[in-house]
């Protein structure tokens, strides 16, 4: 199994202000920013490395990112993590009792099949598994003589 730290996700009320925060303050660049209508957000997502922060801004408040916020207030959203199934990640999460949000496997915003695990099996934080087909176990295969 090989899973990375794909990304780390912060609802905030207004993400091009944090986002320039990260900037001035860390060197973070904003790669891209995108609205996923149908979730009700803008996206901006900041490159770190290998993994990237994304920011997240509710469109409004009757959205789960606008809930969220009013509940929790800005913070932390989830952990995702890339792992090279998403199939067998589940299947091993549901033989070990864990509480899955997407019982299967649904299609995210870059077209990734994703799945979210409730924050009651990882400490309080809410896990997004994120199908990555270019990288885990046949990327790291020695390459065929
Ligand atoms: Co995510």
């Amino acid at each position: 199994m090989t899973t990375r730290l794909a990304h780390a996700n912060i609802a905030a009320p207004d993400a091009a202000a944090l986002a320039e925060k990260f900037h001035r303050l860390l060197g973070l660049e904003v790669a891209a920013e995108t609205v996923v209508a149908e979730q009700g957000v803008r996206v901006l997502l900041l490159a770190a490395g290998e993994g990237r922060v994304e920011i997240t801004e509710p469109l409004g408040p009757e959205t789960p990112v606008g809930r969220f916020l009013a509940k929790r207030g800005p913070g932390l959203h989830h952990l995702a993590f890339g792992v090279p199934d998403i199939d067998a990640a589940l299947a091993r999460l549901r033989a070990a009792g864990a509480r899955l949000i997407d019982a299967v496997p649904r299609v995210g915003a870059e077209g990734h099949r994703i799945a979210f695990v409730h924050p009651e099996t990882f400490g309080g934080v809410l896990v997004e598994l994120v199908e990555e087909e270019d990288h885990g176990a046949r990327g790291d295969l020695p390459p065929a003589r």
